[in-house]
């Protein structure tokens, strides 16, 4: 968003206003029996899709404004609950163990204007951001939520970044803009800057912070003027007006923005011709929209471009070629699994994102990672603590299946055929320890709890030697991960373990030369170790390390994540 000099209005291009045809054709708009569906139509309607924000960028208050649109819920606060990130560890502890939030994410699904919408649920703290990494596998576009007046801030900015290695479309919500914040253009560049992405404005907020009145929608060219301020469940109230409307100048006036504000529309009016689907649907621009979650300011118009523009469920790598939604054969593959879901039944589920074909409750399909057959009897979706039966579900929906230990994540399954989607690649640790354990004769139990609780992805172990017989190394993104992990061990696996700091703090996978790799080994600072897929990973202690090995040994490819394979039983 570059804003030079004053331009000419010019017309508007034919793409503007695609949002709300789109909106208004859905059939589930016209009251249609929606078991008369076809899998094509259940395609079209779906959207599925995460939001990514630093803590306290407003996430929990958007997604329950979301959930107050789509009737989900009908008082805000009802997710309050599911908030992590404020809790001190020990009261997390008590917490976790009552369940009273999920600290890992499902998926929330609720309908909105003919819309079904899967909403990806990620845990609000940072030390568990390793799980929104593989989350946002199972997303097909993404909101990134700013606070107006913090910009982009570190955990927008490492989410942001693995929603970019997956070329996701990316919408802009620029947050709390009724409180005083960074001047609109400026968090423009902001984004610009830093992310390098393109931001394009598809709203302007018509003044900031005490003076805020409401936002101008830069495609219909209307003004959206807020005239009640409700915190809690109903819909605010406005007035919408076109820009000629003589009701709009009084109030721009009495905010000080007369005549400024006209001209910085028409300005970004030029601006908003710079839009482009295609650059925006593999992750080149993103749209921006301002509002307040917290007043319900913008929201619903954000909502329904944000579902006009978000791609309906795409087609998905796998060994044998793309795999198409409409293929009919169902199919689809595991990016999470969480134990305890239910504390008095020591439940285990895997969240399963369909890719192509119908799901049908009971149906038996096969576990190609592994070449097990499974009858899928007990699915459900997840809305907060409540689950439902399902039984049936399409490409894009997420449904969790219960796991009697079977499931890895990465798993395909499918009805028939026999490919496999690429697997989800591990994301790099910070922080490393080894586990000692005071009674030796325990040893089997933390061996049995350390790869079960890192088939479930809560942490990542690494070993000294490929066949993984020597010592068992524990990586994690953040200290509240060991602190579960000790809990888990002693509580499920009835281990009392020590865990000691090893100062190593990057990761890389590595590939290339075998011999140049074992000479890793032989390096100040650095550490080889091997993951659970037998793959090479170096350990360093400091950025010094790390550069001195990538410039010693340049035969060998050094990879922020790992690479991503196409498992498949023999
Ligand atoms: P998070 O899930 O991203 O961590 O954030 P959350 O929604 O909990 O919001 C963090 C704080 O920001 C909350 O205030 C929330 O009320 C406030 N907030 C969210 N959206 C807006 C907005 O549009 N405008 C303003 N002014 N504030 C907003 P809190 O005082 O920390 O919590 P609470 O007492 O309101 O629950």
């Amino acid at each position: 968003m570059i804003l030079s000099g004053r331009q000419q209005k010019t017309p508007r291009p034919p793409w503007q206003g695609e949002e709300r045809d789109r909106l208004e054709i859905l059939p589930n708009d016209r009251n249609e029996n929606q078991t008369q569906m076809s899998l094509q139509e259940q395609i079209r309607r779906r959207r599925t899709f995460a939001i990514i924000s630093h803590p306290d960028a407003g996430k929990t208050t958007l997604t329950e404004k979301l959930l107050l649109y789509g009737g989900a819920i009908h008082l805000a606060g009802s997710i309050k609950s599911r908030k992590a990130a404020r809790y001190a560890t020990s009261d997390w502890m008590e917490i976790e163990r009552q369940r009273g939030i999920s600290v890992t994410s499902s998926a929330l699904q609720f309908d909105y204007r003919g819309f079904s919408i899967n909403l990806l649920d990620t845990p609000g703290h940072k030390d568990f951001s390793e799980d929104t990494y593989r989350t946002l596998e199972a997303a097909d576009s993404v909101i990134m939520l700013l606070d107006g007046a913090k910009g982009i801030e570190p955990q927008t900015l490492k989410l942001f970044e693995v929603a970019r290695l997956r070329n996701l479309p990316i919408v802009t919500f620029i947050n709390k803009v009724d409180r005083e914040g960074l001047p609109s253009l400026t968090l423009l560049s902001e984004i610009e800057k830093i992310l390098s992405i393109r931001a394009i404005p598809r709203n302007w907020p018509i003044g900031m912070g005490r003076s805020f009145r409401g936002v101008f929608d830069l495609i219909a060219r209307k003004a959206h003027i807020y005239t009640s301020r409700e915190h809690g469940g109903a819909r605010s109230e406005e007035e919408v007006m076109d820009e000629d409307d003589p009701r709009l100048d009084p109030i721009l006036d009495s905010i000080g923005l007369l005549p400024e504000f006209k001209e910085e529309i028409d300005l970004l009016d030029s601006e908003s011709q710079m839009w482009d689907p295609g650059l925006f649907r593999n992750g080149t621009i993103t749209p921006v929209f301002y509002g307040s979650a917290l007043n319900n300011f913008g929201v619903e118009l954000f909502l329904n471009s944000f579902l006009g523009l978000s791609p309906q469920p795409g087609p998905h790598t796998s060994d044998m070629g793309p795999i198409l939604p409409d293929d009919p054969r169902f199919s689809g593959f595991i990016f999470k699994i969480q134990a305890n879901m239910d504390p008095l039944h020591r439940d285990r589920f895997a969240f399963l994102r369909i890719c192509s074909g119908r799901f049908e409750k009971g149906m038996t399909v096969r576990n190609v990672n592994t070449g097990q057959e499974i009858k899928l009897s007990k699915t459900l979706h997840f809305l907060g603590q409540k689950r439902e039966l399902v039984d049936e579900a399409f490409p894009g929906d997420i449904i969790g299946l219960h796991d009697p230990g079977v499931f890895h994540i990465g798993d395909t399954l499918v009805e028939k055929g026999d490919f496999v989607f690429e697997g989800i690649p591990h994301f790099s640790p910070e922080l490393f320890v080894r586990v000692q354990i005071e009674d030796p004769l325990k040893r089997k139990h933390l061996r049995k709890g350390l790869f079960q609780i890192a088939e479930e992805g809560a942490i990542q172990i690494f070993t000294l030697d490929p066949e993984g017989e020597r010592d068992i190394l524990v990586g994690a993104v953040g200290q509240l991960q060991f602190d579960v992990l000790k809990f888990r061990l002693e509580h499920e696996y009835k281990v009392r373990a020590k865990l000691e700091p090893l100062g190593y703090d990057r990761v890389r996978w590595a590939t290339g030369d075998p011999d140049q790799i074992g000479n890793l080994s032989n390096t100040l600072d650095t550490l080889l170790v091997y993951d659970r897929e037998k793959m090479p990973v170096a350990l360093f202690r400091n950025e010094w390390a790390l550069r001195y090995v990538v410039e010693k040994y340049p035969s060998i490819e050094f990879h922020g994540t790992s690479p991503r394979t196409f498992r498949k039983s023999p």
